[in-house]
């Protein structure tokens, strides 16, 4: 009788966007990778003033630098790139092996599941900073 435990699980894996919407990285372990990158930007409802970095909400399939008020750097102001998941896995390997200048002074993640996991986290949230149902 074991499908009776495991059809309810299956239900819910077919009926949650994010099991396919979003690529195949794990939001959860996402959310441990995005420790690093929260000393430098929010993600949320909650904006925390002064950070180093621009707000993190809905950037999947936006414009590189959306954030209107954001003092981004001459390089990163016309590289006009689509933050799609691709585009977004190639800079967080290597910031600035993408954008020669930017200031994000962050080295890159190493590990192709780490930049995966974290676009998978981002990619819950809308601009608003709503998660997504
Ligand atoms: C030391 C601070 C710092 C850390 C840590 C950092 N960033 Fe950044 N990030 C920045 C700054 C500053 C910019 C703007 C860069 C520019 O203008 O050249 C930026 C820009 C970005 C952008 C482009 C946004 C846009 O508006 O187009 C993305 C995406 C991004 N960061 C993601 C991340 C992720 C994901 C992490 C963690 C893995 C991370 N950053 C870690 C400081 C940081």
């Amino acid at each position: 009788m074991l499908h009776v435990f495991f059809a309810p699980a299956l239900i819910l894996a077919l009926t949650t966007p994010n099991a396919f919407a979003q690529g195949k990285g794990d939001p959860v372990a996402g959310a441990e990778v995005f420790k690093k990158c929260e000393q430098c930007h929010s993600i949320g409802e909650t904006i925390k003033a002064g950070n180093a970095g621009p707000a993190l909400n809905g950037v999947i399939g936006r414009k590189s630098a959306y954030e209107k008020e954001f003092n981004y750097s001459p390089p990163m102001r016309s590289a006009r790139l689509t933050w799609d998941e691709p585009t977004l896995a190639r800079f967080l390997k290597s910031p600035k092996g993408l954008i020669a200048g930017t200031r994000m002074l962050f080295p890159g993640l190493s590990s192709p599941k780490d930049i995966e996991d974290v676009i998978a986290f981002m990619g819950q949230y809308d601009e608003l900073g709503r998660k997504k149902q």
